[in-house]
């Protein structure tokens, strides 16, 4: 393991959100939505029931629940297609589109008025907001195999993450044609949205797995970074939206290839279990010397406050550096990394206990990047190697897909792919 950071670190070329809104602006002026979408109606008994103005927009470039702001709940859900007719996969998202515009305003799904017919929506959100609900969508690695003709489309930044020492995935975990993660400050609302989704996705998909998680709601934390289960401030490094530093490491950008995915992004989803029963028993200074910060303030261990730059090459009175060799903040960070930078918006997840009496408990740890071999995988394995923090984990499930580019009004999400 290096200590001292390298002279220059190689950092990405800055490309303005422009660029990549000028992109995605001509993709949405394509073809209008087809048949089976699901006609939504804003709500007839309180006017004004649609999103409120700090509401995230489900219409952009990109699409929402990246760079917005996360909410207090998530529910994903991977499913695996069992139609392999192009033309099934765009109606699909035709409706997934259509009706994912509804929800995120906050409407219920309205089909047939016949009452003998089952409802169009099973009603449990009825006259409830969307407490900024966002609803995003991605499709993973075997929509490129041999049964769509779109192979020649996959773009090189899904490269699956290959196996890592200690690894126990669970395959019914793991993986998934297509991925949808619902995130609102209700839990209620974001179970609601799954469960239309996958209905709209019956006769061409089958859910193959689903996992609830939860963090701080916005109104509790505010400001300030949440906290992951082990009790640490998670997301003080994350590049931040609006910066130079946020676009060229997130959303594909203009110029990459494949050119459907301009305004996409790659998704990589680890599932980790977290040994609290083992962290709950470690000495307070150890539990941040395994960081590398102060559990407490946030601060790097070299000193300051939580927002000051970490100082590799600080030593204590001993001699020894201040943030260890081995320190989790240390090895992913990317000066030790060859400059590679991710977004992190993970869950907590809680499954209760094993049968073993040990609590599945942890993160559900998701990377937004521009490209899945450059900026995670290496990281991974670097910390896989060398982070004192993977004692305490067991990365459970693993998973790759590519976040569509946005849409606007009467276009679909994957339009730039499947037209
Ligand atoms: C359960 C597992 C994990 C926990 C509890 C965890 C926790 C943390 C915490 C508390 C921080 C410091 C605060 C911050 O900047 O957010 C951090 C930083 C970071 N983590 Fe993790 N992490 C986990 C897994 C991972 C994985 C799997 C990766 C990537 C493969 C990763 C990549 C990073 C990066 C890039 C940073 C920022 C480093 C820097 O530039 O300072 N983490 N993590």
């Amino acid at each position: 393991v290096s200590v001292e950071p390298p002279a220059a670190v190689p950092r990405r070329r800055a490309v303005s959100r422009r660029a990549v809104l000028s992109g995605a602006a001509a993709v949405a002026a394509g073809a209008l939505a087809g048949g089976g979408v699901v006609e939504a109606t804003p709500w007839k008994s309180k006017p004004g029931r649609p999103a409120s103005p700090s509401e995230p927009s489900f219409y952009g470039a990109t699409q929402a629940g990246v760079a917005t702001p996360p909410p207090a709940h998530q529910q994903l859900i991977a499913l695996d297609l069992t139609t392999s007719s192009r033309g099934d996969l765009r109606s699909l998202f035709t409706r997934w589109t259509s009706a994912a515009a509804a929800l995120t305003a906050g409407q219920q799904l309205t089909g047939s008025a016949d009452a003998s017919a089952p409802p169009a929506d099973s009603g449990e959100t009825l006259r409830r907001p969307a407490a900024s609900l966002t609803l995003t969508f991605g499709i993973g690695p075997g929509v490129f195999d041999e049964r769509f003709g779109l192979a020649a489309l996959r773009p090189a930044g899904l490269a699956p993450i290959p196996p890592m020492k200690g690894d126990q995935l669970d395959p019914t975990r793991s993986g998934g044609d297509l991925i949808v993660l619902a995130c609102a400050e209700d839990q209620l609302v974001t179970f609601h949205a799954v469960r239309e989704l996958a209905n709209l996705a019956r006769e061409a998909a089958t859910p193959r797995w689903s996992q609830s998680g939860f963090g701080a709601t916005a109104a509790f934390h505010g400001t300030t970074t949440p906290r992951n289960l082990f009790g640490q401030k998670d997301g003080t490094a994350n590049p931040q939206p609006g910066t130079l530093d946020f676009d060229p490491t997130v959303w594909v950008q203009p110029g990459d290839e494949p050119s459907w995915m301009t305004g996409g992004s790659y998704l990589a989803l680890r599932r980790i279990r977290m040994n609290l029963a083992a962290w709950d028993t470690t000495a307070a200074n150890h539990q941040d010397a395994v960081l590398g910060r102060a559990k407490d303030s946030g601060a790097p261990l070299s000193g300051g406050t939580e927002f000051s730059a970490p100082d590799f090459g600080d030593r204590t009175s001993t001699g020894a550096t201040a943030i260890a060799a081995d320190a989790h903040i240390r090895l992913a960070n990317p000066a030790f990394t060859g400059g590679a930078e991710m977004l992190r918006r993970g869950y907590s997840f809680d499954d209760g206990y094993l049968a073993d009496g040990t609590r599945d408990a942890g993160l559900m740890f998701a990377a937004f990047v521009r490209d899945i071999p450059a900026q995670f995988t290496p990281v991974l394995a670097n910390l896989t190697e060398h982070d004192a923090m993977h004692a305490f984990l067991t990365h459970t499930a693993s998973a790759v897909f590519a976040i569509l580019p946005g849409t606007t009004a009467g276009g679909y999400l994957g339009q730039t792919l499947l037209a």
